[in-house]
Parts: structure tokens; sequence; C-alpha cells
């Protein structure tokens, strides 16, 4: 898309500053299968970034270079790969002790170190985050994958105990699952990937990992670190389109382990073309419509400080974000003038910008989307009250305040996962609780207020419908210590260090009845390394 420049918030080429310009275009012609970075001569998919560039009178898009579309022939042979590596549990990888695994984890993680800066950049370019937003999820990625190594540490020793139950000595170990299709969502094209790639891999399971395809950009820098850190076949790239290249993975009834976080949707499809679903496990991050209930005594200036980054942070682009707020009547005029004005305060602009908040939208016709949403509103009553709210430059739109949102509009129920805070008002809290049954999603609630018994008289009907209730806090996924999940459409298993490595695995019992002979017997056969002929003394537990 060109257009003509009349005012734009977007800059020329030499606007912008010189440590954040790369080297265009990224041209990607490899993709990893079997431990070998394989040439790709056939078509590529062009990437452009949410940024758009003023060149003379014309504003168009940055071009910021290509990835392999693969096709079904390719995606088969990562499959015949990855199978492979796992070879039914036998292959070196899975073989391997956790320790042997977490010490590849860790050389991993320092070359991901090494990428901070470029992968930093081109989360900018990329999906159009701001600057310390970006730093914050490659930070977070690091910390999540130290604290599953220090939490697989924790598993290993726990399975090395022998436990004695009525007459039988056991072992309970975790083992791995096979071979898991891992695919991360664009808003968190690292971390989300990561949360599920890293726990796959520590496991023992081998993987197919397609990178989001907002996104991809950054994974390419990675994969000779995969090569390098790897056995052959334990991580396999793919790329493409889902028909061409997922569909025939599912298909095969080969992949024991979808790790998916997107729409639910696309989640249903991809499950649905499993031929063997019991033999498929689903670990699946979806959408929310996360609602905040803003009670008659809240503190207003702590509720709208956290409404506005509960909904405004990354543009709203993310599953936890606050997507309608429910305001007490006793409080509107008073929420909506403050929040309002907070909101007119965000700073639009670039990703490298000081400070900035709001900046593009990477998904195509993102724009066009959340208009519709904007007219469906106002056509029914309601009215955009902030300043210049809603308008639209290019990939960029300003928040928008809608108010008062009914139900008869899409956006009372629709996942909005953009700029557009949706107020509705109240004045039983019964309404707002009936609202949180009914929706279609059930992953976290947010209530402000001070009243304690009125407090714990919404916490259990809302904690039976969605996975964390936050007090006078915003809706968020971390730490990644708690576990984060949801119900109904928002969610399938539960994520966080320690989760994860249970959802990646399954518990697998070595039993002997307990007599003298196996008390001798048992401890010597857990200990043994695989692949090594036990010499040393047999140990006891
Ligand atoms: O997009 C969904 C993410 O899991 C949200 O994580 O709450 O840390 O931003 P966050």
């Amino acid at each position: 898309m060109t257009s003509v420049a009349s005012t734009t918030i977007f800059p020329t080429p030499d606007m912008v500053p010189e440590k954040y310009r790369i080297s265009f275009p990224m041209e990607q012609r490899h993709y990893l299968c079997n431990g070998v970075l394989r040439e790709w001569t056939g078509p590529r998919q062009e990437v452009l970034s949410p940024i758009f560039q003023r060149h003379g009178a014309t504003v168009s898009p940055t071009v910021l270079g290509s990835y392999p579309l693969l096709t079904k022939k390719q995606a088969l042979a990562t499959l015949a790969a990855a199978a492979k590596a796992y070879d039914h549990g036998r292959g070196e990888w899975p073989a391997m002790t956790g320790a042997q695994r977490c010490r590849r984890i860790a050389a991993f993680a320092e070359r991901l170190e090494e990428k901070r800066a470029d992968i930093v950049k081109l989360l900018m370019w990329e999906v159009g985050k701001s600057k310390s937003e970006a730093e914050k999820e490659f930070d977070r990625t690091i910390l999540y994958m130290r604290d599953t190594l220090a939490a697989m540490a924790d598993l290993e020793r726990a399975s090395s105990r022998l436990v004695k139950e009525r007459g039988v000595l056991a072992q309970i170990r975790r083992v791995p699952l096979g071979v898991v299709l891992c695919m991360g969502p664009f808003n968190y094209p690292l971390n989300e990937s990561f949360a599920t790639l890293i726990p796959a891999l520590i496991m023992g399971n081998s993987v197919i990992f397609k990178p989001p395809k907002l996104g991809v950009l950054l994974h390419h820098l990675l994969l000779e670190a995969y090569r390098d850190c790897f056995p052959a076949g334990v991580i396999n790239t793919v790329y493409g389109e889902g028909q061409e290249v997922i569909s025939p993975l599912l298909q095969s009834a080969h992949i024991d382990v979808l790790a998916f976080i997107g729409s639910s949707r696309v989640a249903t499809t991809l499950k649905k073309q499993h031929p063997k679903p019991h033999r498929l496990r689903s670990i699946l991050g979806m959408e929310a419509k996360n609602a905040a209930i803003v009670l008659k005594d809240a503190d207003l200036q702590q509720a709208v400080d956290e409404c506005l980054s509960g909904s405004l942070t990354y543009n709203g682009q993310r599953c936890t974000a606050l997507k309608i707020l429910f305001v007490h009547d006793d409080l509107l005029d008073d929420f909506l003038g403050r929040f309002c004005r907070a909101v007119e305060q965000l700073p639009c602009g670039m990703p490298w910008d000081e400070g900035v908040q709001i900046t593009p939208l990477p998904e195509p016709n993102k724009v066009e989307y959340l208009k519709g949403l904007l007219d469906d509103a106002c056509a029914k009553g309601a009215r955009i009250i902030n300043r210049a709210g809603g308008s639209i430059d290019h990939s960029l739109m300003t928040p928008a305040v809608v108010y008062p949102v009914q139900p008869d509009m899409r956006l009372y129920s629709e996942e909005q996962f953009g700029p557009i805070v949706a107020i509705s008002p109240f004045s039983t809290t019964e309404q707002v609780i009936e609202y949180v049954t009914l929706s279609d999603y059930g992953q976290q609630v947010s209530i402000f207020g001070r009243d304690t018994e009125l407090l714990a008289e919404l916490v259990t009907p809302l904690a039976n419908q969605v996975c964390r209730v936050n007090i006078n806090s915003q809706c968020q996924r971390g730490p990644d210590s708690l576990p984060f999940t949801g119900r109904k459409d928002s969610a399938e298993g539960t994520l966080s260090v320690t989760d994860a490595l249970q959802a990646f695995s399954i518990s697998t019992i070595v039993a002997a009845r307990e007599n003298a002979e196996n008390k001798r017997l048992l401890p010597a056969v857990m200990t043994r390394e695989p692949g090594r002929s036990h010499t040393g003394p047999e140990s006891s537990s």
C-alpha cells in the first residue's frame, strides 16, 4: 500500500536513528531440517514492517525481507527428522539425562543472549513493539529459560527418590511425549514461542517449530544456534501457509503434542485434522475478553492507572489485556474524565521514540477491522469519548475510548486485540458476574474496590469462571512461576515454569515389590546413565 503523505507520523528513512536502522532486506533462504540448514530456492514470502516510511510525497511500507514458503514435501521431511531424533524415545536426546539436556539448553541460552540487540531491533520492526517492551520480552525470555533450568534440576532431584508405598518400591519419572509441533503468536513472537519450545525440548521431546508469520525473521537469527546446540532433528523449522505445511503434519498422526498460541478458530481447525485425537495432547493459549470491574468504593486513581496500562500496553495486543471495563454508576463521570485525559497523554510514535506507548499495528488490515468495531458501536448508540480517539494514520490507530458499550455491540463480546477501550456502566455486581459467566472466554478478571466483604463475595463466583482474579491490579500472565491458564475458549493446559515441564511430559513409574533383592537392585537401575555400562558401586537411597 502506498499513499500520499499529507500529514503522517511516519518518518523518512533518514529520520530513523542510526542505531535502530537495520540492513534491508533480510532474505531468509534456509530452514533447519535434521541438523542441516537446507537452502530453499522456491518462492518466498515478502515481510513488510508495520512501520511505514515517507519518501518524498508518498508513504509506503518498509520491506524487511522474506522467508521461505515451504511445501508439504519439506514439512514432511522435518517430521521424519523429528521422529527419527525421537526414535520412539530411544533417540540420543530423549535418552539423555535431564542434566545433560540442561547443559545444551544453557549453551543455547548463551547463544541467544549474544543476539539481544538484533532481536530487540527486529521486534521493533517486525511487530511494532516499543523498544522498552521489546527489551522486556527478550529479558523475560532469558529469565524464563534460567528458571526452567532450575525447575528441571528440582524435578530431577524429585525423580531420583525411591518411594515406598504399601509394599511397593517405585521411582516416579517424568518422560517425554514424542514429537511436538510448536506455534507461537505474533504479539510475543520470541517469549511465547519459547514458553513452549524450551520446556518441550528440556523434557526430551523433539520439535517442529513454526515461527509466527509476523515476527518470523528474528527467529532466523537463531537457526545456527539451534543447529549447533542440539542433536540433529531435535529441532526443525517450517515456514509457509498453514494448509500447505501444517495440515500434512497433523494429518500424518505423528504429531504427539500441539503447542499453539493463537486464535481458538485456528486451534479447532488444527486439532480436527489429527486422525487419532486421543493421541494428541494440546497445550493452547487462545483469546480472552478480560473484564475490569470498578466498584463504587474503588481508589479512582489506582483504578485509572491500572486500567490504562491493562488495556493499552502494546496497543492492547496482549491476550491478558483488559478488553472491557465495567464501571459503577456512582463514579462513572469521574472515571471517564480521568481515564480519557490519561489516554490522551499516551505518546504515539515509532518504537524507538523515548517513552512511546502507542505504536504501529503489525496485522494486515487490522485498522480496518478496528474501525469496523468502532462503526458498529457508534451505529448502535455508543460514542468515542476521548479527543482524536480512533484516528488512523496507515497502520497506527490512536486509542479510542468507547462508551457506553452495550450487549448488542460487537465490542461487548468480541476480543478487539487493539487500541480500543470498551467501557460499560453497571449498577449491581450481578450484572458483571453474569457477563463473565456468559462469556465464551475464561482467562482473568480484575476487581477494583476497598470493601473487603464485597470483594470476598465477588472472588468466589469469579474464581469459578476464570483462572486468575486480580484485586486492584491489572490482568497479566507473570510472574511465570504462577500458573497461567484459562477456561472455555481461552486455554487448554497450564503454563508456568514448573507446569510447562509437566505439560510436555508424562509420569511413568519404575516399580518393584519391596523385598531385599529389589531394594538392592532398584537404586542401581535408577542411577545408571543411559548408554553407559554400570561399573560403579551400587547406590542406595
Ligand atoms: O498475549 C498474552 C500474553 O501471555 C500476555 O502476557 O500478561 O505478560 O503481557 P503478559
